[in-house]
């Protein structure tokens, strides 16, 4: 006998490709155990609008190569209020609906933990392109994400070898340079310019100037939309502007915005969720909530969703007063250490673009 009758799937925040495949593997291994499965469209605020399918194995049929949702997403604001979160409890009580595994990033793990509060148990799968929820080495999404990025950055470098001209790009990650640093990387970019590392701007524009006089002809410069300039401006576009006006190189800028978020899922991603999905629902059915499956070491494994997003804003500076207090010395310790790892992972790479971009 399972230990949950009914249990809902829903995806939440911006889509990352791979959140299909997650959606999949939730739906077949709750099938397989026995379980009533429904899904619920369109995020959180399926729950508060009571827009609720039930799943068969045949819903998730042929999904798992599809980018996007198939379940649609949001972003709710409704449901950070308490109405809207009774809305939601009562819409699930009406469909007897006990238990939910939520796919998403950090909005869809406080929601989560908001449900679980109130008597629904919930697991988070963590779904974004961005690559930021800091307590797991992988979102899905951020493979599918990065390969998009770099066959249109290979094809800048074709065209910018052609015509002897520099490309500055710019690629998503809200607060988060790692597709920026990670494409940089793999593309041979001059620069990587990510909110984690500060930007040499002068010194930048002396090596495209002396690699320009090495006779290096096309120059690519990987920019996070997350960097901004004093006053405010994206400052991908700015820094087009100046390393034309100041290296004699034509620089063009290019915007991927909402591009990479779309496309096939990656094998990477198609494997990472659907072990993450399968053991969202394995960990359910041990009793288990309030929980973000992650992946640690090569390990898919779980983290108390509330230690993962301090964790989060611990590393991100975020921590407001009295986030830690709920916590061990070990468990702060922990999180301390997590955050001095993750940046010595950026600023190790960080440093290879440049020493490997000459
Ligand atoms: O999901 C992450 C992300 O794609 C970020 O990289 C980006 O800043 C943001 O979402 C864009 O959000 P929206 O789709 O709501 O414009």
């Amino acid at each position: 006998m399972a230990k949950f009758r009914k249990i809902g799937v829903l995806a939440s925040g911006g889509d990352a490709p791979g959140m299909n495949a997650a959606l999949r593997a939730i739906t077949r291994k709750a099938l397989d155990e026995g379980m009533e499965v429904v899904g619920i469209i369109g995020g959180y605020s399926g729950l508060i609008n009571d827009n609720i399918i039930t799943l068969t194995p045949r819903s998730v049929s042929n999904i798992i190569s599809r980018g996007g949702t198939f379940m649609y997403s949001d972003r709710c604001d409704e449901f950070k209020t308490e109405a809207g979160m009774q809305k939601a409890i009562a819409t699930c009580k009406k469909h007897g609906i006990e238990a939910i595994v939520a796919c998403g990033g950090d909005g869809t793990f406080r929601g989560a933990t908001d449900l679980t509060n109130r008597g629904i148990p919930t697991v988070g799968v963590p779904c974004t392109i961005d690559n930021d929820i800091t307590a797991t080495d992988y979102t899905i999404g951020f493979d599918s994400a990065m390969n998009t990025a770099l066959k249109m950055i290979d094809c800048l470098r074709d065209t910018c070898e052609s015509h002897a001209r520099c490309n500055v790009v710019e690629v998503m990650g809200r607060d988060c340079g790692q597709i920026a640093l990670f494409t940089a990387l793999a593309s041979g970019a001059a620069a990587a310019v990510i909110p984690e590392m500060p930007f040499d701007e002068a010194g930048t524009i002396e090596r495209i100037k002396a690699m320009k006089a090495d006779g290096k002809r096309g120059f690519l410069v990987i920019v996070s939309e997350g960097v901004f300039t004093e006053d405010g401006k994206k400052y991908g576009e700015v820094l087009a502007k100046k390393i034309d006006a100041e290296t004699g190189v034509e620089t063009k800028f290019a915007r991927f915005a909402h591009v990479v978020r779309g496309g096939d899922p990656t094998l990477r991603d198609r494997m990472t969720a659907t072990q993450m999905g399968v053991r969202a629902v394995e960990l359910l059915l041990e009793g288990k909530s309030n929980i973000v499956i992650c992946e640690i070491d090569g390990k898919i494994t779980d983290l108390d969703i509330n230690y993962a997003l301090i964790a989060d804003r611990n590393y991100k500076n975020k921590l407001k007063p009295g986030d830690l207090d709920k916590f061990t010395a070990e468990q702060v310790a922990a999180m301390k250490a997590l955050a001095a790892q993750r940046h010595e992972e950026i600023e190790a790479i960080y440093k290879m673009v440049y020493e490997t971009s000459k």
